[in-house]
């Protein structure tokens, strides 16, 4: 990852479900920040030059034997300051002879904080007491040689600092949005202690992107975007189309597999709003034909993506001279190749468009890589994207595929896709569209009995899902209003002919996953 010129703090992972956040509030504050994997070599750290390093929390002890560490050099020649968070705060202590031994209990949840000492620049203008999230087994007892406390929580050093050497540590979180004040924390570290200035914004991203992409494809390359109509792929298309205009081709491709109207209404809105140069092709029958019999989801979604790669293949060979693909991967894509696993983890950098630069050898453009899904968002309002674009709900690759239990026909894609409408206008209505991370129809592989005016039907089941998330890795079940549920049970019912039953799906994930599929 090349962001050059920018000032830049390096997060080492060492395993905690928080290191994607803390990098979030550090770029919040208007710092380029990087993620790397615990093992990366000083030597590696050094050429990245950065103002201020970040040990991340874990979920191990010190003492664990297979407990992941940093270089045993990195402390000494660290030219810049380093703060240790919970688990980072822990391997300083230790490494540098303090003492840490395991609590009695584990200490979970929130605690208040008292700053003892008032000359810590880390909690510079901070009151002197205040709620903290802490989430820890051991503690440490005894501080390194020339270090001081700086805060407690009940009898415990809960943060050290020996300003000198420029190394701090903090038992608590500072990233979670349950310690208050933590973003004012990390704020002190960064411009305070690193003496940053804070020079990495949106805005300068679009602007370093673009000029990077005229870079690469110079006076004539072409490029082609799988366009899928969401967020990624939408704003990326939108990225490269600034700096290249109609060298770039978009290609949505029709797999039949779309909501109601979406085909249409994505590719008039495209065209339109982003005056992109995109091809839709209609491959709805093709896919369907693929599909003709296929119960297993794994099945569906390997011949899904078979096809797509052949369709997306013919249509580029047909343009011709095209020597670049743009993709929409996100940075939290990429880190997952270099989480704390360390580099032998798959690399999923291909994951969007399921190995297509291998087979039609294309050089990749991601031009957000380096982003949060929140920034891309962001960019992509500056760059015109529409809201209807940015503000839609994720939606799987292989589509309503894995939300028709069973084989996919005709008929039941009819089916499925009103009640999904009706879904998706009563949550709109209500106002809900938003709090919901995801919420769609899936239709069940099964008929029940119901009683319509004076008949008996036999006739199939609609289950809604709704569900909310941060990041789709972990879900729970959206609480939405009992009156709404009614109401778009009532519609489905009585509009959607072929349904006579709808239930609410209940489950979290995990055990359960998002789709049903
Ligand atoms: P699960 O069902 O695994 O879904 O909890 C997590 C998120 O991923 C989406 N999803 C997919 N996206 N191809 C995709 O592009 C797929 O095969 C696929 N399966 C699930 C799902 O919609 C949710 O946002």
């Amino acid at each position: 990852m090349q962001s050059t010129g920018h000032e830049r703090i390096i997060i080492l992972d060492f395993g905690s479900q928080y290191t994607q956040l803390i990098a979030r509030r550090v770029r919040e504050a208007g710092v380029y920040c990087e993620i790397l994997p615990f093992s990366v070599s000083t030597e590696e750290i050094q050429s990245r030059k950065p103002r201020g390093l970040i040990f991340s929390g874990g979920p191990s002890s010190v003492y664990d034997d297979a407990a992941p560490r940093p270089n045993p050099d990195l402390l000494e020649s660290a030219d810049c300051p380093v703060l240790g968070i919970c688990y980072g705060l822990q391997l300083i202590a230790h490494g540098l002879g303090g003492e840490v031994q395991p609590s009695n209990s584990r200490e979970y949840g929130y605690a208040r904080l008292k700053v003892v000492d008032a000359t810590s620049r880390l909690f510079a203008g901070l009151p002197k007491e205040m709620d903290v999230w802490m989430s820890h087994g051991d503690r440490v007892t005894t501080l390194p040689e020339g270090f001081r406390m700086t805060a407690e929580t009940t009898d415990a050093v809960n943060a050290f600092e020996n300003p000198a050497r420029g190394i701090y540590g903090l038992q608590f979180h500072p990233e979670v949005a349950h310690t208050p004040l933590g973003a004012q924390i990390l704020r002190n570290f960064l411009f305070n202690i690193c003496g940053c200035k804070g020079d990495w914004t949106p805005a300068a991203a679009i602007a370093e992107q673009i000029e990077r992409i005229k870079e690469r494809l110079g006076e004539n390359g072409q490029a082609v975007c799988g366009l899928s109509g969401g967020v990624d792929s939408s704003v990326a298309a939108a990225l490269v189309h600034r700096a290249v205009g109609g060298r770039q081709t978009c290609l949505f491709i029709n797999n039949g597999l779309l909501r109601e109207d979406e085909f249409e209404s994505t590719l008039a809105l495209l065209k339109q709003k982003l005056e992109l140069n995109i091809q839709g092709i209609d491959a709805s029958q093709r896919f369907l034909d693929a599909l003709k019999d296929i119960v297993d989801p794994e099945t569906k979604r390997k011949r899904i993506g078979a096809l797509f790669i052949e369709v997306f293949e013919e249509e580029a060979n047909r343009i011709g001279g095209v020597g670049f693909l743009v993709q929409g991967t996100l940075y939290p894509d990429v880190i997952e190749s270099v989480s704390v696993r360390g580099p032998s983890a798959t690399i999923k950098s291909h994951h969007n468009v399921g190995g297509l630069p291998e087979k039609m050898n294309l050089k990749l453009i991601e031009p957000l890589r380096e982003l949060f899904k929140d920034e891309v968002r962001l960019i992509g309002k500056e760059l015109g994207v529409p809201n209807e674009i940015l503000e839609r709900h994720p939606f799987p690759g292989p589509g309503l595929a894995v939300r028709i239990l069973g084989d996919v026909t005709e008929e039941r894609l009819r089916i499925l896709r009103a009640a999904d409408r009706i879904l998706d206008e009563e949550l709109r209505r209500a106002g809900l569209y938003g709090f919901v991370w995801q919420a769609f129809a899936v239709l069940l592989p099964i008929s029940t009995v119901g009683v319509m005016g004076d008949e008996r039907t036999y006739e199939r089941v609609i289950a809604i899902r709704a569900v909310t998330s941060v990041d789709g890795m972990t879900a729970d079940w959206a609480r939405l209003p009992h009156d709404l549920l009614a109401r778009i049970s009532t519609r489905v019912v009585s509009e959607v002919k072929g349904v006579n039953r709808v239930v609410y799906d209940i489950s979290s994930k995990p055990p359960s996953t998002i789709e049903w599929e």
